[in-house]
């Protein structure tokens, strides 16, 4: 959390990750949005098409929290009118600092037509999520997405894909009607029971069966000796 300035390791959320990101990312796929994701290989590795990542986090909020309420003291909890984006430069010596379009189009980091199209991606992204949660009884609160560029083998040509991973390390997510969080606020604000609520999400979304009590112990034992990097 916070680049690197607050670490641990968590025994079996790298699992939950790799099952939620796998379901996120395949249930947009079917919606048309297209993806670097190709296969989950075991209950730690992906197997996902190469892409050149553009250096650029891209955000959606839709309920003011987090660096928002800090940086423009906006209240915590506000909903916004609409889904704001914002833009960080991937660059951990600088922590990821926030961007306009046009230090992206200064910098080359992506050209105008690429921005328009990756906007529009983006936006459609949070309708579905938002709706994927809602529907299980989370608010998609906020989240942060990357994209690459792919080798598609059909145009021979490469296209912009959705990348990286979307789990609750990367979106926050609160109970409907408590407001619990189930994200990655539970390590950074030091709430504990992060396993559980990360459980509670992949119940939700019916990845997990109802009564399935998944422990460190289980989800250890499940896992293969290959260990994907979390
Ligand atoms: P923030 O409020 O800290 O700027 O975070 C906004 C959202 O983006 C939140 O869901 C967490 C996510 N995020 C990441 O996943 N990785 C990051 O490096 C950053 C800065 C944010």
């Amino acid at each position: 959390a916070f680049n690197n300035q607050k670490k641990t390791t968590i025994e079996g959320k790298g699992v939950l990750n790799n099952r939620i990101s796998e379901y996120i990312l395949t249930n947009l796929s079917q919606c048309g949005i297209k993806t670097h994701f190709v296969k989950r290989l075991n209950m730690r590795e992906q197997l996902i098409k190469k892409a050149e990542i553009f250096p650029i986090e891209f955000i959606v909020r839709n309920i003011a929290t987090g660096s928002l309420t800090k940086r423009l003291g906006i209240s915590e909890g506000t909903v916004l009118e609409r889904p704001l984006l914002e833009y960080c430069y991937k660059k951990d010596e600088l922590n990821d600092p926030l961007i306009s379009k046009e230090h992206i189009f200064s910098f080359g980091w992506a050209d105008e037509n690429e921005i328009k199209q990756i906007d529009k991606m983006t936006l459609r992204i949070n309708d579905l999520l938002s709706g994927m949660f809602r529907g299980v009884g989370i608010k998609l609160v906020d989240f942060k997405i990357e994209y690459g560029k792919a080798w598609n083998k059909d145009t021979e040509k490469k296209e912009i894909v959705l990348a990286d991973e979307i789990s609750p390390d990367t979106c926050r997510l609160w109970d409907n009607i408590t407001d619990k969080k189930l994200d990655k606020d539970r390590f950074r604000k030091d709430l504990g029971d992060l396993i559980p609520a990360y459980t509670e999400v992949a119940k939700r979304l019916g990845i997990l069966h109802e009564q399935s009590n998944v422990s460190v112990v289980n989800v250890t034992k499940l896992s293969s000796i290959k260990r994907k990097k979390r």
